[in-house]
């Protein structure tokens, strides 16, 4: 089962990911927990690239084909291998965020974008896909926070240096998405405490596992 898990900055995707990860082991499942950009030898070689507030020279076609390269090595590399291994794969960002950024943020062609998103992945889609949804506001306060505390505000803002309207696009594409795909987003409430919104998250994997006739436990 490939769980793919979206959002704005500051949404609270990797805290999501943790505890939801840490459940399902403690239910027996065998859990491989990844990202992107960085999920592989490549992608952490790319991640300072494209996230670097410093980078000023990067256009948007490149930034999109590094992320391309990332994927189409950790989809080769990580996520098939586990996926045929049997094992649950939790994936901190993947095609949508390429299709919410690069598409309804920075404005390149959605059908263009979903495209050579099928070229990188070779067509592997996500079963379930958590959307943490919350206000754009209240992201880029967390993840200024968040920032501030780890001293990553230069090594990782770049994204978080776009203006409130570029993340307000890309939130609404998010939505957008997930009104288009309602059998595989599930949106989430990520204004919520951390043990609610894991609650949220369970509930959703619960459904889909009653969807394809089974159940939370392994
Ligand atoms: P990430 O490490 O996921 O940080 P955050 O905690 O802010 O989510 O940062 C990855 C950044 O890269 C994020 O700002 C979104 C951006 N991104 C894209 O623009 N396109 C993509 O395809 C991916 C995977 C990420």
């Amino acid at each position: 089962m490939f769980i793919t898990v979206e959002g704005i900055e500051g949404s609270g995707k990797s805290t999501a990911l943790t505890l939801l990860s840490q459940e399902m082991e403690r239910r027996g499942f065998d859990v491989l927990l990844t990202r992107e950009p960085g999920g592989c030898g490549l992608g952490r070689a790319i991640r300072p690239i494209v996230l670097d507030a410093r980078t000023r020279s990067l256009n948007m076609r490149a930034e999109l084909y590094l992320f391309l390269a990332d994927r189409a090595q950790h989809v080769g590399e990580v996520i098939r291998p586990a996926l045929e291994a049997g094992q649950i794969v939790l994936c901190d960002r993947y095609t949508d965020s390429t299709l919410a950024y690069q598409g309804y943020g920075r404005g390149l062609d959605p059908e263009k974008l979903r495209h050579i998103n099928d070229m990188a992945t070779g067509g592997l889609t996500p079963d379930l896909t958590l959307l943490m949804d919350l206000p754009v506001t209240v992201g880029l306060e967390r993840a200024g926070l968040r920032n501030q505390r780890q001293g990553t505000i230069l090594s990782e803002g770049r994204f978080d240096a776009e203006s409130v309207d570029f993340h307000e696009r890309v939130r609404q594409g998010y939505l957008a998405l997930a009104e288009e795909e309602p059998q595989r987003f599930a949106r989430i409430n990520a204004e919520q405490r951390p043990e609610d919104v894991l609650l949220q998250c369970l509930s959703a994997v619960e459904v889909y596992l009653g969807r394809s006739g089974r159940g939370l436990e392994a």
